[in-house]
């Protein structure tokens, strides 16, 4: 089981120092850390893998503010979440640009987390399976079967990401099930409003790989719990 760990926008440069001392004891288990971009030097941890939030669609050059996959590479940054809804609300990001930094990462052998999922009114449409459909097709457009194995998914159902309402298991293997009629063996994971109560109800979920925790993720305590329980 994955466990991805995406810190968002948060912690000071001190408080990154002693959340990455509380996970020092996290040992042995899957875990992957998307610290923001401006801890990446930080990092140290030897049992916890090291991704990123984002990546530039370029490779390198005059591209203020950017940071390329070229970049991420030598700091031994292994993943990189892509298109989390965040991103494609506030930076406008699109399906295109989504698929372009698939491919930079790719370039750079750097796995892309490709974050999918429905708004509430697209749920309430029924639109769910279109736009898991769309989102997925798009964002592999052009790649081959090689590079599209090497892709992460996480299903996030944008109403739930810090909402504190989780769908059922059901609308989740619903969505899981079209995500594998389109990649059959990639990790599938879900993302939203995961704790370490829910958890005991999300693990009977039989086509869930991992989980993707935004708030979760910067409460140690509870993270080690969610852990505890995810594995019972
Ligand atoms: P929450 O776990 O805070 O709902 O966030 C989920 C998320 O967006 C992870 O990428």
């Amino acid at each position: 089981m994955l466990t991805i760990l995406n810190n968002k926008c948060n912690l000071t440069k001190e408080e990154f120092l002693s959340y990455q001392k509380e996970l020092e004891n996290f040992k042995g288990k899957d875990i992957i850390l998307c610290p923001s971009t401006i801890h990446i030097p930080n990092f140290y941890l030897k049992d916890i893998s090291l991704g990123a939030q984002n990546v530039s669609v370029n490779d390198m050059g005059p591209f203020t503010g950017e940071v390329s996959a070229y970049q991420l590479a030598s700091y031994n940054v292994k993943y990189c979440l892509i298109g989390h809804s965040e991103r494609r609300h506030y930076q406008k990001e699109t399906n295109e640009e989504i698929n372009l930094k698939i491919k930079e990462l790719l370039k750079y052998n750097i796995v892309p987390i490709l974050c999918i999922g429905e708004s509430k009114e697209e749920k309430f449409n029924n639109k769910t399976k279109k736009i898991i459909e769309t989102e997925i097709l798009s964002a592999i457009e052009n790649l081959t079967s090689e590079e599209k194995n090497k892709l992460i998914i996480a299903y996030e159902p944008i109403w739930s990401i810090g909402s504190g309402v989780i769908p059922t298991n059901m609308e989740i293997t619903e969505v899981l099930q079209v995500i594998k009629n389109i990649l059959p063996t990639n990790k599938l994971l879900y993302g939203g409003s995961v704790t370490d109560e829910n958890i005991n109800t999300l693990k009977k979920c039989p086509l869930i790989d991992g989980y993707l925790l935004g708030g979760l993720s910067l409460k140690p305590y509870n993270l080690a719990n969610f852990l505890k329980q995810m594995t019972n």
